[in-house]
């Protein structure tokens, strides 16, 4: 894990200097009540309540650290304090901050922001440690509040480690591996159908996508928990990377392409997650894993393929690949009639065209689940948006000689065709919701570096506590 730990159980014994966090709204109030001495030292530092100020004891020590907050609404509510103050234990002052922490989540979403602050990717950096001082240590109040806070801290940091790493270290034999170490230490059962087994046990188009790579495709399955409990199957788009296959994809749009597994990282982080915090669930993960590449054995555009469900596919482009070998996967979950589905993929270009690259889209023909999963998400400041599975677009992939196309010719309502086509292999009873994520910050934001990103698994893992706990 690339993400250095800079929380501390509540027993640590060093002294620490406490932080006062302050809304806003209240500040002048706040300062009204201070010292003179340091009223004195604020106002000749110009802090008005925003960001950061450092007072001083008497000896030119630190005796606290005032942060203002706008609200209490933003999940990243530590912002990159812990890249900012000096090297030394911090502890939030509970009585100083109490309106504040008026908001149960407050305590929690600081310190998991605070840890998130600190992610770096540095494993192919010859310096590991690029910062000239230690960071700061965040010393939490109890022992449930830190291993909760890690839980999530982990489970974001292991998305964003397996998006960044390079493909050369992640191809589906890599996947393989983190899925079985997972599955070690959660004590759950992990399985990888590998190659030609794809084919004798009928997940063709996952072996169609994956089989001009060198490295073999494969399915690999998860399951964890006790047998009689709800069960919740996840699916992740696991395309270690995505050349675009024989319908190459131009210099640009290929650069990022290793992040084409974000998916599969997504449904890790979020299996994390559910195992961490012992969610009452009978949870199965599904990962198709495999490599779009070019070479003399590569499905092409006008292939036929015939899918696990049986129902035929005509190839209009070897770069929509992912719902190729999602397909398979969806026929596989939805046979065990699971108490629901949700798959993450990053699955189209056209999705961040119509929500932008930080907002994740979901899809869901219940409408139940869709007002909920909305609703969870706001609750944890975590937010997904619903898109259409708007029926009529169905159209858009007739074949002339197959059931179906793997795309529409035209690009016009991408991710919404791109669902469509996932919809047809899922019954319409089974509760499924399709996510469609970019898996990437494009631009720095307060404890988000550039790189591998997750989006939604808070909001999944919110509305799955209120429905299964
Ligand atoms: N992996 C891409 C989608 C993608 C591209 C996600 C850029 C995020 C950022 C996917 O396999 C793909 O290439 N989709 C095509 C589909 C098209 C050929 C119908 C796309 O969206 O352009
Ligand atoms: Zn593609
Ligand atoms: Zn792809």
């Amino acid at each position: 894990m690339s993400s250095f730990f800079t929380l501390a159980s509540p027993d640590s014994k060093k002294v620490s200097i406490p932080i006062t966090l302050i809304i806003f709204s209240e500040y002048s109030s706040w300062f009204k009540s201070q010292t003179t001495q340091e009223k004195n030292w604020l106002e000749s530092n110009n802090y008005t309540g925003k960001g950061f100020c450092l007072l001083p004891n008497q000896d030119g020590s630190i005796s606290r650290v005032i942060y203002g907050i706008p609200d209490n609404e933003d999940f990243f509510i530590a912002g990159d304090l812990a890249l900012q103050l000096p090297s030394g234990n911090y502890i939030i002052d509970e009585s100083s901050s109490k309106k504040a922490l008026s908001t149960p989540l407050t305590h929690l979403n600081f310190l998991i922001s605070w840890g998130l602050s600190c992610y770096q990717f540095a494993p192919y950096k010859t310096n590991k440690t690029p910062n000239d001082n230690p960071l700061p240590i965040l010393v939490a109040s109890s022992q449930n509040l830190i291993d909760e806070a890690v839980s999530y801290i982990d489970s974001i940091a292991l998305v964003r480690d397996l998006v960044n790493t390079p493909a050369s270290d992640l191809m589906p034999q890599d996947i393989s591996k983190q899925v079985d170490q997972l599955a070690k230490e959660f004590d759950a059962h992990s399985q990888h159908i590998i190659g030609d087994d794809l084919l004798t046990q009928n997940y063709p188009t996952i072996h169609a996508v994956g089989r001009a790579s060198v490295h073999e495709p494969r399915l690999i399955n998860l399951t964890w928990g006790n047998e009689k409990a709800p069960k919740v199957t996840l699916v992740g788009k696991g395309v270690c990377f995505d050349s675009g296959g024989l319908d190459l994809k131009p210099t640009s749009a290929m650069r990022l392409m290793k992040k084409d597994m974000g998916g599969a990282a997504h449904v890790l982080g979020l299996a994390r997650l559910i195992m961490s915090q012992n969610l009452p669930v009978r949870l199965r993960v599904l990962i198709p894993a495999v490599e779009n590449a070019v070479s003399a054995n590569a499905f092409r555009p006008g292939d036929v393929l015939t899918t696990r469900k049986g129902i035929t596919v005509e190839i209009d482009n070897t770069d929509a690949e992912g719902r190729l070998v999602l397909c398979d996967a969806l026929t596989e979950a939805d046979s065990e009639s699971p108490d629901i589905i949700i798959d993450f993929a990053t699955l189209t270009g056209a999705c961040r065209v119509a929500l932008g690259t930080e907002l994740p889209g979901f899809f869901t023909q219940h409408i139940d689940v869709a007002n909920n999963l909305s609703k969870s998400g706001n609750s944890v400041h975590d937010p997904v948006w619903q898109l259409p599975l708007h029926a009529p677009y169905q159209d858009m992939l007739k074949s002339d000689i197959a059931d179906t196309l793997n795309s529409a010719p035209t690009g016009f309502g991408g991710a919404i065709t791109a669902a469509l086509y996932l919809q047809l292999f899922v019954s319409k009873e089974t509760h499924w919701v399709h996510f469609d994520v970019m898996a990437w910050n494009n631009r720095k934001l307060p404890c988000r570096p550039i790189g591998g990103e997750a989006f939604g698994i808070r909001a999944t893992f919110e509305y799955l506590n209120q429905r299964f706990r």
